[in-house]
């Protein structure tokens, strides 16, 4: 009997720890944000400018109100408050995030719901303060002058050539434009007005139509005839080649129809949450740590980019972190909307140690200070490989939220 209360005490023990070996990841992260984000504040005083990445020269690259990220920075300031419940972190996060809103007017491309709803959309649910749901719904507005009747669905870019040089794409819809859908759900359920709502699925009805594979791969970008709404071309712009899975593009449609089955409870959505989630999970190519190759098929026979790839030079192949933390976020929610959730919570746990490890997370005082470092912002471009990104710091924090809240 004696022998038998030890085992159960030391099972009881096990479990203990284990369990607080995962809450120190979440405490791990946190503290790290704090040092990190701490002397990002003195290195960026002013909210002119907005954290993105390492440039070439080695330095602090920031963007200024003129590129698709600037909201994430404010948003891990408001995660930041959001954990550590202090004051300094709020008022930093309402000064960044107050700094954006000229930007509710934007409608020059579709990225305006990474922009508002990662700032203000944050800033709204921990405030409650009326005036930010006012620029989140004017945001939404903005967003809609691009959605287009014939085409079912909202221009991402305006016009521009694709790689080849050969298409022009006059209506190009890519697939991170899935993630913009939650600043529409949110102001139909604030204002009562069903246009919003009704606009998102639309696209997201589209999109599901359009921009997958047989096997719930994705093309980045699908160009559409605003005319008569019919599919031009299927390519990619960020992805190794036309007929790959980048990396980040299936995360990005993860999360949105994740996201857009939260909002609706539509079977249709949350059956293309699971299958892209699940191409993502059983791919022969996925790293052992769970961090992704930036695309699945980079180098592999019979996808031929249409850019000036050279071989030697990624004889490793990069990962890309923030295409992890994404992922890790909406496998976290996931798990919750499906009965064998947990394959995606286990998923999404094993992500958030390994991005939790040295391997991942910055030293405090080094990678420009953010929080993780691989990622990659697009190859193809010869921009942003292998360098710390303000999203992917982003989508951790999230990550680590809702591990926490689990
Ligand atoms: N939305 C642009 C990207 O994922 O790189």
């Amino acid at each position: 009997m004696k022998v038998f209360y030890v085992l159960c005490i030391s099972v009881l023990v096990l479990i203990a720890c284990s369990g607080g070996e995962d809450t120190s990841i979440v405490e791990q992260g946190f503290t790290r944000a704090e040092q990190q984000l701490s002397n990002q504040l003195k290195a960026v005083p002013e909210a002119t400018e907005y954290p993105r990445t390492i440039g070439k020269d080695g330095k602090l690259k920031v963007t200024r109100k003129n590129d698709w990220t600037e909201g994430f920075y404010p948003g891990c300031l408001w995660y930041v408050y959001e954990y550590t419940n202090k004051e300094d972190w709020k008022k930093a996060a309402i000064k960044w995030t107050e700094s954006l809103e000229p930007l509710k007017k934007m409608t020059n491309h579709h990225d305006i719901g990474f922009l508002m709803y990662c700032s203000f959309g944050n800033a709204y649910r921990l405030t409650g303060n009326e005036a930010y749901k006012d620029v989140l719904v004017e945001s939404a507005r903005s967003l809609c002058t691009r959605f287009n009747e014939k085409t079912g669905c909202i221009k991402s870019w305006n016009y521009r050539k694709s790689w080849n040089g050969k298409d022009e794409w006059f209506y190009p819809v890519i697939i991170d434009n899935m993630m913009n859908l939650e600043l529409l759900y949110f102001a139909t359920k604030v204002t009562g007005d069903s246009v919003y709502a009704k606009v998102a699925n639309r696209h997201a009805e589209t999109t599901a139509k359009n921009q997958f594979r047989e096997d719930y791969s994705n093309y980045h970008v699908v160009n559409y005839d605003a005319e008569t709404g019919e599919v031009l071309n299927q390519a990619t712009c960020q992805g190794f080649s036309d007929n790959s899975a980048w990396a980040r593009g299936q995360a990005w449609a993860i999360y949105g129809y994740t996201m857009a089955y939260r909002e609706t409870h539509r079977q249709d959505f949350l059956d293309m949450a699971v299958h892209t989630a699940d191409f993502w999970l059983n791919h022969p190519n996925l790293p052992e740590d769970g961090i992704p190759y930036w695309d699945f098929n980079a180098g592999q026979e019979d996808y031929v980019p249409d850019w000036n790839y050279d071989p030697e030079i990624f004889k490793v192949v990069p990962r890309d972190a923030s295409a992890a933390a994404i992922v890790a976020s909406a496998f976290l929610e996931l798990s919750g909307y499906v009965t064998d959730g947990k394959k995606y919570s286990a998923a999404a746990a094993h992500i958030l140690k390994s991005l939790s490890s040295p391997a991942y997370l910055a030293e405090p005082g080094t990678n420009c200070n953010f929080i993780l470092m691989h990622s990659v912002g697009s190859i193809p471009h010869g921009e942003e490989i292998d360098v710390p990104l303000i999203y992917a710091d982003y989508y951790y924090l999230e990550a680590l939220m809702r591990y926490k809240n689990m």
